[in-house]
């Protein structure tokens, strides 16, 4: 882009606010089908997180799709967009020292990579929140698969359109037979070395 400078001065640098806040910024990206548990799992651990004195953002629909978002629908190239965005917004907080927690089905591998690629790899925990789609079916928290299913939804996810789960990722809770309290504690195992500050030049 022309006349546009996205180098301002900057005042403190990332380390210094993360020596300001005690910890180091992360993303945490939940991926899974819509009913797998993403946006318990994120509540839940940034309720944790929080009890133990971290800074935490929760991204999710609730805040994204009612918001920034709110002019994307559900085709694959709004998806791709919609995450594109979030992932922009979270590399702003991550560098801030703050630690988020994303909560989007994000269905392809390609967008999880794109994400990973814009908020940058070290900072990116890719966590598959995986529960089979029979599960998620199941419960129905929000009545869209029956609908999906009675074809009042196009591009349902698990239904209409495609879930890639991910080959490889960096934490994997089977929510389907873990509980809500053992998924957060694997997440939190796996997540605490990363955030954790272990002091200038640590
Ligand atoms: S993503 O695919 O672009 O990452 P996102 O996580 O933001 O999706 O939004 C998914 C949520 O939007 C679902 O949990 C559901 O509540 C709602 N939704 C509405 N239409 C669809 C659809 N066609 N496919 C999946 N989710 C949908």
């Amino acid at each position: 882009m022309d006349h546009v400078f996205p180098v301002f001065d900057q005042i403190l640098n990332r380390r210094e606010k993360e020596e300001m806040l005690g910890q180091r910024g992360s993303a945490l990206w939940l991926t899974g089908l819509s009913g797998s548990g993403k946006t318990t799992l994120a509540r839940q651990t940034e309720k944790e997180l929080s009890a133990q004195g971290f800074l935490t953002q929760v991204l999710d629909g609730d805040n994204i799709r009612t918001g920034i978002n709110s002019n994307l629908g559900f085709g694959k190239e709004d998806r791709q967009e919609n995450i594109r965005r979030i992932a922009e917004v979270t590399k702003l907080f991550v560098q801030c020292g703050i630690v988020t927690m994303n909560s989007f089905i994000s269905p392809s591998q390609e967008m999880r990579d794109m994400a990973k690629a814009i908020i940058g790899p070290d900072d990116f925990l890719e966590v598959f929140v995986d529960a089979p789609l029979e599960v998620c079916e199941q419960r129905d928290v929000k009545g869209l698969y029956k609908k999906a299913r009675a074809g009042q939804i196009p591009n349902f996810t698990g239904i209409s359109a495609p879930y890639e789960s991910p080959l490889k990722p960096d934490i994997h809770v089977h929510t389907g037979n873990l509980s809500v309290e053992d998924s957060v504690r694997h997440i939190i195992e796996v997540v605490m070395p990363r955030i954790s500050f272990t002091g200038p030049g640590g």
